[in-house]
């Protein structure tokens, strides 16, 4: 078996996506959650270490180089973008050395490491110059077709573009993925030899097939099993049915380990989230980001979850959205609840209805259950919020920090004005404005006292029936 090193993998993300009639670079469209680059470049550090990965850029090359850079990946720079022979020409000095080359397409992003893998060894069983993964989609409107020497026949003559189609070869069903092996050395010796005398006068990398037949070089085909996984985006429609597939993809390996989800063409569960067994996903959920879910979870309708760690057992009821938060184990939030960064909410807490938290520390068993606000606190254990209560973090200037300790009781309707420290086990009174620390096992009454006016409706109801008559 030839070692990895052997092989380096080329993927080409230097084209603008005219098709897609948008500012952002192709490459850089999301589906999944992640640019269509990342998925390739994930697919392709499966086979090969991110030393031997070259991705070549072109258009906004500096946007796309940011957005990948974290991979480790090489970078080829391509300017102009003439076409994908004219990029592979780019590639040369810096690829080279290297015995084979996979080259992937950076807009076709639901390949999966299995097919590639297959399409090495193939090259290597066939020791062609230039192999090509094909496959046969429902409609293969768009995309180049793969002339083969017969029906049977591993052997291609030629790779032709749609816009170069001669009326019969429109038939053809068999199409190029835009994915293919190559012995380095054929085709860095010919690559020269490229015209772009064709519909869109550029050097296409799939004339390099016409040309290796003609210099005698073994040119064959293989075709994956699913047309699906090699599906190209070039125009929004195409890049949501893409994204569509992933997401149905990344589903199913879900309920494969254990998660049960409700309708999955409902949700939108993006590519690197993790979710643990016995997790329970309602219709109409959102799991973004970096997020990582615990088992015996419930997530129910409508709620949005970002780049948040939930442990194990935790009940999120409907309508809660859930941004850069920490959820530990058997807490219950919702429903309506709005988690804001820094929300961290501890073990077996509540967090109630129309209740907003951000850059909070909310100790175990802590309740918070009706429209409240709490920003910049540091809340320990045990402590009961009323409902209505307001952290008055914000003085127009700065930000300041409310701390409330164990076994704290916030009255209903209290607004503590931070920065401000209501001790252990301490009360407040209802309706109170908390301006001062409280010290431990104290209540603070901060409210006007109520004054009652006996018989002050009766009276003034006689004098009005007196002025009338
Ligand atoms: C290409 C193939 C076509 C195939 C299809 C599969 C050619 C000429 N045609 O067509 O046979 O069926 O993919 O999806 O290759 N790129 C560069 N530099 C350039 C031009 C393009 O790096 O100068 C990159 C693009 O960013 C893209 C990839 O190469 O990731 C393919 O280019 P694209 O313009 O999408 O080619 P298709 O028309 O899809
Ligand atoms: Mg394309």
């Amino acid at each position: 078996m030839t070692p990895d090193h052997a092989f380096a993998i080329v993927i080409m993300a230097a084209g603008k996506g005219t098709r897609l009639k948008s500012k952002r670079p192709k490459v850089l469209h999301e589906i999944g959650g992640k640019p269509l680059v990342a998925h390739v470049i994930s697919a392709a550090g499966k086979i090969v270490p991110a030393a031997n990965i070259y991705v070549i850029i072109g258009h906004q090359a500096e946007s796309v180089r940011e957005a990948v850079k974290h991979t480790g990946v090489n970078f080829v720079l391509q300017s102009p973008q003439n076409g994908t022979g004219h990029a592979l020409q780019c590639a040369r000095e810096q690829v080279q050395h290297h015995d084979h080359l996979l080259v992937l397409s950076g807009d076709v992003p639901l390949i999966r490491e299995e097919t590639i893998r297959k399409l090495r060894d193939f090259h290597l069983a066939q020791k062609a110059a230039m192999t090509i993964l094909t496959a046969e989609p429902a409609d293969p409107f768009g995309y180049g077709r793969v002339l083969r020497a017969s029906s049977t026949s591993d052997e291609v003559t030629a790779i032709v573009e749609q816009k170069d189609l001669k009326p019969k070869q429109e038939k053809v069903g068999e199409i190029n993925s835009g994915i293919y092996a190559f012995s380095s050395k054929v085709l860095f010796a010919n690559i020269d030899r490229l015209t772009s005398n064709n519909a869109q006068k550029e050097f296409y990398l799939t004339d390099m097939a016409a040309l290796l037949v003609g210099e005698k070089a073994r040119v064959v085909a293989l075709k994956a099993e699913d047309s699906a996984e090699i599906l190209g985006a070039n125009t929004l429609v195409e890049l949501s049915e893409l994204d569509a597939a992933m997401r149905m993809r990344k589903c199913r390996e879900l309920m494969a380990n254990g998660v049960s989800i409700y309708k999955p063409e409902t949700c939108v569960i993006d590519s690197q989230v993790e979710i643990g067994a016995d997790t329970i996903i309602e219709p109409f959920v959102q799991v973004l980001g970096n997020t990582h879910i615990g088992s015996d979870c419930r997530i129910r309708s409508y709620s949005v979850i970002s780049d948040s760690h939930i442990e194990n057992g935790v009940t999120i009821k409907p309508g809660c959205v859930i941004d850069q938060a920490r959820i530990s184990a058997q807490a219950i939030l919702g429903p309506y609840s709005h988690l804001r960064p820094g929300s961290e909410i501890g073990e077996g807490a509540h967090i109630g209805n129309f209740v907003e938290t951000k850059k909070v520390r909310m100790g175990k068993g802590s309740k918070a259950n009706h429209l409240t606000y709490l920003g910049d606190a540091e809340i320990g254990a045990g402590v009961n919020v009323g409902a209505g209560t307001i952290t008055c973090n914000y003085d127009g200037a700065h930000k300041h920090v409310t701390t409330i300790e164990d076994g704290a009781f916030i009255g209903s309707d209290s607004t503590l004005v931070a920065p401000v420290r209501i001790g252990k086990g301490a009360y407040t009174a209802a309706g109170s404005t908390i301006t001062d620390d409280v010290p431990a096992d104290s209540l603070a009454v901060g409210r006007a006292r109520q004054a009652v006016k006996e018989g002050w409706v009766k009276a003034r109801r006689e004098k009005k029936v007196k002025t009338s008559t």
